[in-house]
């Protein structure tokens, strides 16, 4: 959670940094503040509300200074004040802080600086670090200041830091907390993610956690917490600014709706058999394997189950990030422990990583942010090509993902020799017809429109559906709850009876996934006891299925594809009814009330 950046220019930075705020707003929302360093003293604004309030407060104001630093926050100790707002100043006012993370022992650390005469102006757990660092000011220099601070800290942060006494002056440390630093020609930047400083330059350093960076004008140098010198890789960001800005949607979701074709060819078309041939050996022998996962990327790991089991013949679990590390399942060398992250910067799933690791477990990452934490702790990643995904839920990283660990599946199962040379061709070849056929899905628009304007005051959905789409069914409902607010529930579709169907009338609609598969018939007999009872039912269906059209109150078509497959497919039309209704009910698309897209917190 929270997007911190810092920017060191030879021109003012309040501008650049309010830019990158924005583009990192997806973060967190609830409150922003900057400060820059302006003829010796900060100069700072800070507000509760969003990125367009805090502009609003510096619209007629001029901030000149040239090395600044902002933060936009999704709280998690202190209400969503403007007091609890970052940046925090130390009590002399010479050093200012933003972090993002979680200081376990701040009250202990807070407590120890009350007897020392430090006062405090907000609730937050931030704020000790900045008096921390204060104290260690007044026998260090600033980097050793910082590095010693890091070292009484528990818990995870980025932060940045800066100082009146040292103009041009930054410092950043990290430990399980995402943090980049951008090296433009003229100016150099640190921050959460890249979209911060895309526009500025491509040129990045990812660091490691346990690092602290200082950036001195244009000189870098990259210490561990012990103080020992460490090299670093400049890196360069494949993708630019455009793939992180709206382009003329109404909302970033809606043009990742549409990007999907694009994202799930880019991803299936790199090579990712060779990345897997290089350790071969270690597939073949692979008895278990365990999904890890948390929200959306956790119903991806529920729908790969089925694909890696029916393909591979090897058992599959999809257990909760937030689950695993408390009740982890048994685990041996010849387990392989899959972990699904859009962001890569999930704690509980990169929590369940260390936890596995920790049993000597190999452990491969399907991911779409290069550089990411998730990245570093794993034995390989297989990357997704969807491009940034900015808003907050997320639509092409889940087909994305779906896309490419079915195409593991089949890796898999070739290396087990659980199918023949000629399955594995035709589902390769299946594979590559995808992005086709989302195109089709899309152009159902129009009757999703106004499936959801009728349906739009509705208080309750139910989503049901079997097997692998089971996993569409809890994706579905999801994606309705938190755009919409509308509660939403993802239910097997053969549990209605032994519970739910009690729940069903006229203003409970059910979306149910009935695809021409070897469940259609249990399908339709669910379907039919919903009905039956007075139920609504919008179901999605195989293109040209007539039976369905006589049972269902809307039908909504996907081309033919296999059952292994189809999960893809289903996620679209069940984005665009979430989306369409989220519209209708005037509700922030790309930014839900009390979310933030990377759960950076356990
Ligand atoms: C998606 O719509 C969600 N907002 C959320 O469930 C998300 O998928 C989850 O937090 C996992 O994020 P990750 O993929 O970046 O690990
Ligand atoms: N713990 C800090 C706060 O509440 C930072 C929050 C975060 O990074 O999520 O302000």
């Amino acid at each position: 959670m929270c997007g911190i950046i810092g920017c060191i220019s030879k021109k003012p930075v309040s501008d650049i940094l309010i830019d990158g705020l924005k583009r990192l707003e997806y973060r967190g929302y609830d409150s922003a503040g900057i400060v820059v360093l302006e003829n010796g003293v900060f100069r700072s604004e800070k507000t509760a509300g969003k990125i367009a309030d805090l502009e609003e407060l510096l619209k007629d104001q001029v901030f000149l200074g040239n090395t600044g630093i902002g933060h936009t926050r999704w709280a998690t100790h202190g209400t969503p004040s403007t007091c609890n707002a970052h940046p925090f100043f130390s009590c002399d006012g010479s050093v200012a802080i933003v972090h993002n993370g979680i200081i376990e022992n701040y009250q202990e650390i807070r407590n120890e600086l009350i007897k020392k005469k430090h006062r405090f102006l907000s609730e937050t757990d931030s704020e000790v670090v900045v008096h921390l660092v204060e104290d260690y000011l007044k026998t260090h220099e600033p980097l050793k200041a910082v590095r010693l601070s890091c070292n009484k800290l528990e818990g995870s942060f980025a932060m940045v830091f800066m100082f009146t006494d040292y103009p041009g002056l930054l410092i950043g440390a990290r430990l399980y907390s995402p943090l980049v630093v951008g090296l433009g020609k003229k100016q150099t930047f640190l921050a959460s993610d890249v979209p911060a400083f895309l526009r500025h330059t491509k040129k990045v350093v990812y660091l490691k956690d346990k690092e602290v960076v200082q950036i001195n004008k244009c000189q870098m140098k990259v210490v561990d917490f012990r103080g020992k010198k460490k090299d670093y890789q400049i890196d360069r960001v494949k993708w630019d600014i455009q793939s992180a800005e709206k382009e003329g949607y109404a909302h970033f979701m809606l043009k990742e709706i549409e990007e999907q074709p694009e994202a799930i060819r880019r991803t299936v078309n790199y090579p990712h058999y060779s990345t897997l041939e290089r350790i071969r050996n270690k597939f073949k022998d692979v008895h278990r394997v365990v999904l890890v996962a948390c929200g959306t990327a956790w119903h991806v790991a529920l729908a790969s189950k089925y694909a890696i089991e029916e393909l591979a013949r090897v058992p599959a679990d999809a257990i909760l990030g937030s689950e695993f590390r408390y009740a982890p399942p048994p685990l041996d060398k010849n387990t392989l422990v899959i972990a699904v992250s859009q962001s890569g910067e999930t704690a509980d799933t990169l929590a369940a990583v260390r936890c596995a690791k920790e049993h000597g477990t190999f452990c491969m990452a399907i991911c779409n942010v290069v550089g990411s934490s998730l990245t570093r702790e794993v034995d390989i990643t297989l990357y997704t090509y969807a491009g940034p995904e900015i808003s907050v839920a997320s639509t092409k990283a889940y087909t994305a993902q779906l896309s490419l660990l079915t195409l593991f599946a089949v890796y898999l199962a070739k290396a087990k020799k659980t199918i023949s040379p000629k399955v594995e061709r035709g589902l390769l070849n299946q594979i590559k017809t995808l992005p086709d056929k989302i195109k089709q899905v899309l152009s159902e628009r129009d009757v999703i429109e106004k499936c959801a304007e009728a349906y739009k005051r509705v208080n309750n959905f139910m989503y049901i559906g079997r097997r692998n789409n089971l996993a569409s069914a809890c994706e579905g409902a999801l994606k309705m709850k938190e755009i919409s607010y509308t509660h939403a529930e993802g239910y097997g579709a053969g549990e209605m009876k032994h519970g739910p169907l009690a729940l069903v009338d006229g203003s409970f609609p059910t979306v149910a996934i009935v695809l021409k598969d070897r469940v259609y018939v249990k399908m339709l007999s669910n379907i039919q006891e919903i009905k039956a009872r007075g139920g609504v039912v919008i179901a999605i269906a195989t293109k040209g299925d007539k039976n369905i059209k006589r049972i269902a109150d809307w039908v909504i078509e996907i081309p033919n594809v296999s059952e292994i497959l189809s999960t893809i497919l289903i996620a679209v039309p069940l984005q665009l009814l979430a989306y369409y209704t989220a519209v209708k009910k005037g509700r922030e698309i790309d930014q839900p009330r009390n979310l933030a897209k990377s759960v950076t917190v356990e």
